[in-house]
């Protein structure tokens, strides 16, 4: 007799090429876990039914607890010839149990089963990845309170802007990083539904109870159409879709922190646990970490396309395609998770250079904004103030000076406005404590900016 679950049907056994071909166990066993505790309820629903006997079910469960047991102290192996985990651990059941382990089945497909073990998998993921989005954020937070009043250029097209606070800069990220935990919140509602039950594509003759199943698994929606619960994917793409937008948001962050460690800038210096050397070089410590999370977009990215295309066109209900859903996800999940966890240590190694960050904005022309408000403030129209001050800066550039080297009677001569309180206005610590509007880089804006925040996180 045939080892496969199917073999009842077929004269020939498949070669072991196209079996290789056709087996998803070397990257299924990660739901292993899942699966059994699908087994479990289902097995637990059938005797409560009537369709089982206690007896099995005990038999059952405590079989499918020895495996998972086995499986964690690596004692458990696997055939390709079984193509997947469902029909491997069905497999090993029965060699133990004998036939109470082939009662399982009943009422039950694999194309349910799979479904089942997804949903558990996805919804066991997301939230651990949010309580990472959680811990990094809290990193931010603390990080940005001890720098408020550490003043750093801010950019625009990468030239220099306008003077504004290393707390506020970094808390962008922190808002980044509430939407994308929020996203992943939002998605819970499409992820926590229990397909179990809906068997092949349309139902059992079983006298089963989907929602015994259901809340034994703890899903709080249930698949209201069998054929929909077998095929959909949608919460793996929208999984996918989250991911690889808090991916993107690391590695705008990653983009920063690179650029922040140059010898250009210096703003930052990497703790030498987080950072690299060169075979050749010497003198180099690479900022590595945030060049892999960096690059490691290309790789969550690469696994959305895939699965929007994967499901493009298919018809329902279970297709074999499906088996496609899963080294993507598991990747983008593990390259998520280890990109948080990267970058939270990275962030709370990193020395913030003031001295130099101060020094920074000293030697810049992000103060000419002020300069021009100043005249406003002087009734001097906006854009006049402008010119004026787009005049000064050239000069300057000529001159090789900044606007608070520019002397009192070369000011008074393009405009006799401007006074020697202008020295004071042009501070860019004065640049940042004129900014009272709600949101800004002002200090006090900002302190109340990191209160919201922190209230936040303590909600959580
Ligand atoms: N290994 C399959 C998958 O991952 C399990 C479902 C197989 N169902 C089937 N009818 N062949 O999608």
């Amino acid at each position: 007799m045939s080892n496969k679950a199917w073999g009842g049907r077929f004269q020939q056994q498949p070669e072991e090429w196209v079996d290789e071909f056709n087996a998803s166990i070397d990257f299924d066993q990660a739901l292993l876990d899942e699966d059994i505790q699908g087994s479990i309820a289902h097995a637990t629903m059938l005797a409560n039914q009537n369709i089982i006997s206690n007896e099995d079910k005990e038999d059952i469960i405590k079989g499918l607890k020895d495996i998972q047991q086995d499986f964690h102290h690596h004692k458990l192996e696997f055939k390709q010839s079984l193509e997947d985990i469902h029909l491997n651990i069905e497999h090993e059941l029965i060699q133990r149990i004998g036939d109470a382990g082939g009662r399982l089945h009943t009422g039950r497909s694999r194309n349910d089963q799979v479904a089942t073990d997804l949903h558990l998998y996805v919804k066991k993921e997301v939230q651990e990845i949010q309580a990472l989005i959680r811990s990094f954020q809290s990193s931010i937070l603390t990080l940005a309170q001890s720098h408020v009043d550490t003043i750093m250029p801010g950019y625009t097209h990468l030239q220099r802007a306008q003077p504004i606070s290393f707390a506020h800069h970094i808390m962008t990220y922190f808002w980044m990083l509430e939407r994308d935990d929020s996203r992943f919140t939002d998605s819970m509602k499409r992820i926590d539904i229990s397909p179990l039950g809906a068997a092949a594509l349309s139902g059992t003759t079983h006298p089963i109870d989907r929602h015994e199943t259901q809340k034994l698994l703890g899903f709080e929606y249930i698949y209201e159409n069998s054929l929909d619960a077998v095929s959909d994917r949608d919460y793996i793409v929208e999984t996918l879709h989250n991911i690889s937008l808090t991916m993107v948001h690391l590695s705008r962050f990653a983009e920063e922190i690179i650029f922040w460690s140059t010898d250009e800038a210096k703003f930052i210096t990497l703790a030498d646990a987080f950072s690299t050397g060169s075979s050749i070089m010497p003198q180099k410590k690479n900022p590595d970490m945030a060049e892999l999370i960096r690059g490691k977009v290309g790789r969550t990215t690469g696994h959305l396309m895939s699965m929007l295309v994967t499901l493009k066109g298919l018809p329902l209900a279970y297709n074999k395609d499906l088996q496609e859903d899963k080294e993507g996800l598991f990747d983008s999940v593990r390259t998520v998770k280890g990109s948080l966890r990267i970058f939270e240590g990275m962030l709370n190694t990193l020395t913030v250079n003031t001295d130099r960050l101060n020094e920074t904005v000293h030697q810049d022309f992000s103060n000419a904004t002020e300069l021009a408000d100043y005249l406003v403030e002087k009734q001097v129209p906006f854009r006049k103030a402008h010119e004026i001050v787009g005049k000064i800066v050239f000069e300057c550039i000529q001159q090789g000076i900044y606007l608070l080297d520019v002397p009192l009677e070369r000011y008074k001569e393009l405009n006799e406005a401007i006074d020697t309180d202008v020295y004071d206005y042009l501070k860019p610590e004065r640049c940042l404590n004129r900014r009272k509007s709600y949101g800004s880089t002002g200090q006090d804006a900002v302190r109340q900016q990191l209160k919201v925040a922190e209230d936040i996180l303590k909600a959580k």
